[in-house]
């Protein structure tokens, strides 16, 4: 039997006294890519923050790769994992938001070789030429120079992709990493998802409201809802033969919204 590169055992998240998640199981296999969607407040950006080690569960265990993400063993017992454990493991996953959240006050190249030189412990040079093959993979070789502040919400995007990618992740979450963008620099966004999902060995969560680009790249997709996973299946599954109420109700009301806007 293969491992799954990711794998959720049950895992809830109570916030208050809100269950935000109500007890996800899910498998994803090394290189497969799989697209989240459902409706506001369903539980998915919560679901890729416990993966990048940002929220933890409330219970349930998480493995990438076979190893437990917030637990280790300790005589035979699964045990809150340390902070140095925590560390190790977020190395193998990347996580691109909404928000790029790059430092400002640094270059485009300097926002990239930050984390493979302070975390990989990379000498300047080998952090350098890892990144600017990451910036010329997303099309920014140009602009290594340049601040932040003199990109376009599409190019600061990219190089949150390049500063995410340069740790080379098993996994990469993608968490609306195209709502907060203007329409026409959306394409090149996808794009470079695209060319990173062709590439084909990383695992890949996509949370998305791009519904056709959700049907072009997933292998398979999961709706959530009320914290948890209500249906999954082939994009052509979901998108075509939808068979829950919920996700009827869901598409329904998703394609309303986008002829209403054309
Ligand atoms: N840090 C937090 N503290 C309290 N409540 C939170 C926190 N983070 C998320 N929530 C709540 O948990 C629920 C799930 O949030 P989450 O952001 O995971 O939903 P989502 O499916 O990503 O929604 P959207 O499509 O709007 O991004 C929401 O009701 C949200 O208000
Ligand atoms: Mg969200």
């Amino acid at each position: 039997m293969t491992i799954p590169m990711v794998k959720y055992t049950g895992v809830t998240k109570t916030f208050g006294d809100r269950e935000v998640l109500t007890g996800i199981d899910l498998d994803i296999a090394a290189g497969e890519k799989v697209a989240i969607i459902g409706p506001s407040g369903s539980g998915k950006t919560t679901m890729g923050r416990m993966l990048m080690t940002l929220e933890e569960p409330t219970s349930g265990t998480i493995e990438i790769d076979g190893v437990h993400l917030w637990h280790m063993s300790k005589k035979d017992r699964l045990v809150r994992a340390n902070e140095k454990h925590l560390h190790e493991m977020r190395g193998n996953v990347g996580m691109v938001f909404q928000h790029f959240n790059l430092f400002p006050h640094r270059t485009v190249l300097q926002n990239v070789t930050e984390a493979p030189r302070r975390v990989l412990k990379l000498s300047k040079e080998e952090a350098e030429e890892r990144a600017i093959e990451m910036l010329r993979k997303v099309g920014l070789y140009d602009k290594l120079a340049d601040y932040p502040a003199q990109l376009s919400g599409g190019q600061k995007q990219r190089v949150a992709m390049a500063r995410a990618l340069v740790m080379r992740p098993k996994v990469m979450v993608f968490d609306e990493v195209t709502s907060a963008l203007d329409p026409e620099l959306v394409g090149e966004v996808l794009e470079v998802i695209r060319e990173i999902a062709d590439e084909g060995e990383m695992a890949m969560m996509l949370i998305t409201h791009e519904m056709d680009f959700a049907k072009e790249i997933a292998d398979r997709v999961l709706f959530c809802a009320d914290g948890n996973i209500v249906e999954e299946g082939t994009p052509e599954a979901i998108f075509e033969y939808p068979q829950t109420d919920r996700l009827q109700s869901f598409l329904k009301r998703f394609r309303s919204a986008v002829y209403s806007m054309a």
